[in-house]
């Protein structure tokens, strides 16, 4: 696989920002029962905003921070379930928004929470030398196929964007793995116009499957590449849940804060879990640009999907 780097990350979020408490109004729960369950205190969901203007605003600081110009970008891949329109694609408006050359791929990926990482995979077979930069962007407005009458779901998931621009390195690691199994009946989403457009799912039948991918992947990740839990600087998981992550990182006996959380900010928001992570890490200062920090990134979700990778900064 070719080696890639991630020059730049940034990230954007609908202005409404709704906590826990706030969904009281609408279901009967509890901030302490989603607290305590899952993690998350607060979410965003949009009101006016559109998915592509969220993910273009979180590509311009990426872009921004990697030094590059649109006209630099030599592929852009938005992964995405809940794109403004079915066709054009969020890749294709990202393109008119930031100008990006039309001579290039702009293409949308749905495989649900592992959709940035299967993205980050596809990014890499098309870098080279000649056209050595990628816009990746994960983007999802969830909460308009949200049943806010139903609290085994609505309380979990949140809107947002993360974006990353990749640059092709030989020198950089890159080492992943994909997969996918089909099941429309752990976690389905009829999508706009049909009977049921609503997010539906078994939790604990998607918690099962996430702990032990994420372990899998894990192994197999680190294994490959020759590394150990603690020659990685972090691993960023899909940001599902709390415990899923507590569970898998106690088992590995890692250390307090080598797996990062951020749930309690953005809740689940599938595609772009991962990027508005890894965007909020290098806000922290946990990650800078350039200094060769090693991440294993790990998504798996609707499909079933799942998808991880050794990431270079
Ligand atoms: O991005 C896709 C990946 N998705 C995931 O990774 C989700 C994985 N699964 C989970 O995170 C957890 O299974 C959930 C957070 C979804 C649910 O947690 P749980 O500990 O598995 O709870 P449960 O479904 O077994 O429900 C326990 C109880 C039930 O009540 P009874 O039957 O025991 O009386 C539910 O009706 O909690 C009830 N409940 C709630 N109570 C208050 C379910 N949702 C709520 C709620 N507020 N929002």
């Amino acid at each position: 696989m070719s080696g890639i780097r991630i020059v730049g990350t940034g990230s954007a979020v609908p202005a409404r920002m709704v906590s826990n408490s706030d969904l009281e109004k609408y279901v009967d729960t509890s901030d302490e029962w989603i607290y305590s369950r899952t993690g998350i205190k607060n979410r965003y969901f949009c009101e006016d905003e559109k998915l592509y203007e969220l993910c273009a605003r979180a590509s311009k600081t990426a872009m921004e921070r990697a030094g590059v110009d649109p006209s630099d970008i030599g592929i852009c891949i938005s992964a995405t379930l809940s794109a403004d329109y079915a066709t054009p694609s969020n890749a294709c408006m990202l393109q008119r928004e930031l100008g990006l050359p039309t001579d290039i791929p702009a293409f949308d990926v749905n495989a649900a929470c592992s959709g940035f990482i299967y993205s980050l995979h596809i990014a890499s077979r098309f870098v080279d030398k000649e056209r050595p930069y990628a816009l990746v962007t994960g983007g999802e407005m969830l909460s308009r196929i949200l049943d806010m009458e139903d609290r085994s779901t609505c309380v979990l998931f949140g809107d947002g964007a993360g974006a990353a621009v990749i640059k092709y390195d030989e020198s950089a690691a890159f080492y992943g793995t994909m997969g996918s199994r089909g099941d429309n009946e752990a976690l389905v989403c009829g999508g706009i116009n049909t009977e049921d457009p609503h997010v539906r799912m078994k939790g604990q039948a998607i918690f099962r499957f996430a702990v032990k991918t994420i372990d899998e992947n894990l192994t197999d990740i680190l294994d490959h590449t020759g590394n150990t839990i603690d020659s990685v600087d972090y691993v960023v998981c899909h940001q599902a849940n709390r415990r899923i992550i507590s569970h898998v990182a106690h088992k590995r006996k890692a250390p307090e804060g080598k797996f990062f959380m951020d749930m309690d900010k953005y809740a689940n928001t599938s595609a772009a879990s991962i990027p508005l992570a890894l965007d909020d890490m290098v806000n922290r200062g946990l990650l800078s640009f350039g200094k060769g920090q090693k991440v294993v990134a790990l998504g798996f979700g609707g499909g079933l999907t799942y998808a991880g990778a050794l990431l270079e900064f």
